[in-house]
């Protein structure tokens, strides 16, 4: 069975259509459906396409190898992202033309041409190469919203060592976990970063997560705050500044192979310990440059911005590598949406003329309920499509973000995919699909996606199962590192030689996608992974507690939050100062977006006979339900008392 977190009955309800208009249509990079046909037909045919309009060292001998669950492609090829992301638009006017706008919290800005970006990238890498860093090696990168983040990581990818980004939210432990997996000889942080007003002490966790990070030779700093000089420790810290300051301003791009890693990056699975993702080279740059240009459809004249942090996957698809490698002008933006006040977002989109703006859910949720006031201080008629990702909208957020954003006539692409698949895979395309609110719609071209039951059977319209992906797609992950055995086992065991996303969905009779939500242990707080075991080992981590189980709970504005139902050791009796105590100690071994809303203690966890902890039950108690089916419960006196103790919240 799958179990919904969204709620599908009054999704499915949602009747309102929007089809592309005649003058969006017209201008479109794509407008023919007939694609999709093509497509499906050959689709190595159909990637080699967009591979054909970049620029390759050395051109592949072969699209694909399949060899389930190993893909491969492009094989033979030799490419570079960096080059393509930046040398290949130096000989045009795209050279003088803006790459990269950023504007930090303070108010403070910069802008990168593409031969600033050249520039500065080179001088880095040479940088890297002069600590020692060679084709191979991993380099940890843990950094605000700030433009050295991105030329890091290209600086990375010219001289083909593999960056390891690290979420700026994340604890000394979670770096140190992070940068042990990936055994990483170089670390790039900065003394801080601002957020809210505040400074975020990114220095002092990564010093913290050295004592017992022994890979780790080197630390390059950036000076964003200044606030924190005395920490640089002599012989190991060197400052960013200082290391670029007389390095060349030129630097070759390395010819990787196609299948070269190009980076890993973290996320969270079903057990306490994170998955290294792996990406690799060239499918996986045809892959972004493809839908960025579709799905966007991105024109030279474009500002185009994506709110993510670069720490997570939406941030390297489609904040540096699918935009850069189109040539287009990318913006970021360091800090909150609500410093120095909450019309933050709306004042950028109109200082900077955005076009187009990628969000999450969560983010218009809460927009939604700060009020329109604020979007209506500002001029939003530069705005021409939006975006959203990360979790599925509820078709009134749609709604008011096309209204009170797009003005009631930017269409509103909806697109799903996960750190795995590297890529959008489905997505309206704006220029073609009939947009449903609260539907990601269809899977993109090439991409052939079913919905299956537990027996692997093919579901019907209408009908709920797991969502799986049929064919291999050039941005899908290649492997988890250092672990292929779970790599088999999570992604394609259930089904063989079929990905598994491990999402619940629906498709409605007009071939529309309807996301349900994950169907394993993980949690999406505000469009964040979180795993419910990484949770639940920070919890017994403290020795006040004896055992512990998380849920996510369904939450207005974040989509799921966390709620920790945690069982005391003897002497230990519950108060709020222990509530808070362990919600700080979940912040402190995880990071701040992990710390849990509400924890309750319970006498007991509701188990099965043979010890499995019902977290469904668990959830109904949280969520204010009448209890699920408990007769395999050993004891449903255990749940009985919970609900009568937390049952009556909602
Ligand atoms: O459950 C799906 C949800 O986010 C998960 C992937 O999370 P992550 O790897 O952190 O990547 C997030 C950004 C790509 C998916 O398994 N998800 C992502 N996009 C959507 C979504 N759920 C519904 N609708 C979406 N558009």
């Amino acid at each position: 069975m799958v179990e919904s977190t969204g709620n599908i009955e009054s999704l499915l309800q949602e009747d309102r259509v929007f089809p592309p208009t005649e003058q969006f249509k017209s201008q479109a990079n794509i407008s023919d459906p007939k694609i999709y046909e093509e497509a499906l037909k050959d689709p190595e045919a159909f990637w080699a396409k967009f591979a054909e309009e970049l620029d390759w060292f050395k051109k592949w001998d072969k699209v694909l190898e399949w060899d389930p669950p190993y893909a491969k492609w492009f094989t033979g090829g030799k490419i570079n992202v960096s080059y393509n992301c930046i040398d290949r638009h130096l000989s045009s006017a795209r050279r003088n033309k803006a790459a990269l706008i950023w504007e930090g919290e303070p108010g403070d800005r910069q802008v990168y041409t593409y031969w600033d970006l050249y520039r500065e990238v080179c001088r880095f890498a040479n940088g890297l190469k002069s600590l020692g860093v060679e084709k191979g090696d991993r380099v940890t990168i843990y950094l605000p919203m700030i433009p050295e983040l991105p030329i890091a990581m290209l600086a990375c990818a010219r001289i083909g060592a593999p960056h390891s980004v690290v979420f700026g939210g994340f604890s000394a432990e979670s770096i140190r976990d992070r940068v042990n997996d990936s055994q990483s000889k170089i670390i790039i942080t900065a003394d801080g970063g601002y957020r809210r007003g505040g400074i975020i002490e990114l220095k002092q966790n990564v010093d913290e997560s050295l004592d017992g990070s022994p890979s780790i030779e080197k630390v390059v700093v950036v000076r964003r705050t200044g606030h924190a000089d005395d920490r640089m420790v002599e012989g190991r810290d060197v400052w960013w500044h200082d290391l670029v300051a007389d390095q060349p301003l030129t630097c070759e791009p390395e010819p990787m192979d196609s299948e070269d890693m190009l980076y890993l990056l973290y996320t969270s699975g079903t057990t306490g310990k994170p998955k290294g993702i792996v990406h690799t080279t060239g499918g996986y740059l045809v892959g972004t440059y493809a839908t960025t240009k579709w799905i966007f459809d991105l024109k030279e004249e474009d500002v185009y911005w994506c709110t993510a942090d670069i720490g997570w996957v939406t941030g390297h698809s489609y904040i540096v590598y699918g935009p850069l490698a189109n040539g287009a002008t990318t913006v970021m933006y360091e800090g909150s949406p609500d410093y120095p006040d909450r019309d933050r977002f709306w004042a950028i989109i109109a200082k900077y003329g955005i076009t187009i703006l990628y969000t999450a859910p969560t983010a218009i949720r809460t927009f939604m309920r700060w009020g329109e006031e604020y979007p209506q201080r500002h001029n939003l008629s530069s705005l021409r499509l939006l975006g959203t990702v990360g979790e599925p909208i509820n078709p009134e957020a749609w709604v008011w973000y096309w209204q009170n954003i797009g003005g009631g006539n930017c269409p509103v692409v909806d697109t799903w995919w996960q750190t795995e698949t590297g890529m959008i895979l489905i997505s309206p395309l704006p220029g073609i699909t009939t947009l449903k609110p609260g539907s990601a719609t269809r899977p993109f071209p090439g991409i052939e996606a079913e919905i299956l039951d537990d027996a692997g059977n093919p579901v019907g319209p209408g009908a709920g199962g797991y969502l799986t992906i049929k064919k291999p797609w050039p941005a899908m992950l290649r492997n988890l590192y250092g672990d292929p055995d779970r790599y088999k086992e999570h992604y394609w065991s259930r089904y063989p030689g079929i990905y598994f996303t491990a999402d619940g969905a629906k498709v409605d009779e007009d071939g529309n996608y309807w996301l349900l939500g994950r169907v394993d242990d993980v949690i999406n707080v505000s469009a964040h992974r979180i795993s419910t075991m990484e949770v639940e080992s920070a919890l017994v981590d403290n020795p006040k507690v004896a055992e512990a189980a998380c849920i996510g709970k369904s939450h207005e504005i974040k989509g799921q939050a966390i709620v920790g139902f945690v069982t005391l050791k003897d002497n230990v009796v519950g108060t709020d100062e222990i509530i808070a105590e362990l919600k700080q100690h979940v912040v402190t071994k995880i990071g701040a977006m992990a710390r849990p809303d509400d924890i309750y203690f319970a006498a007991e966890l509701p188990k099965t006979r043979s010890g499995k902890i019902m977290r469904r039950l668990l959830r109904d108690v949280a969520e204010g339900r009448a209890l699920g089916d408990t007769t395999t419960l050993a004891d449903p006196a255990v749940v009985e008392a919970l609900k009568e103790q937390y049952g009556e919240e909602e």
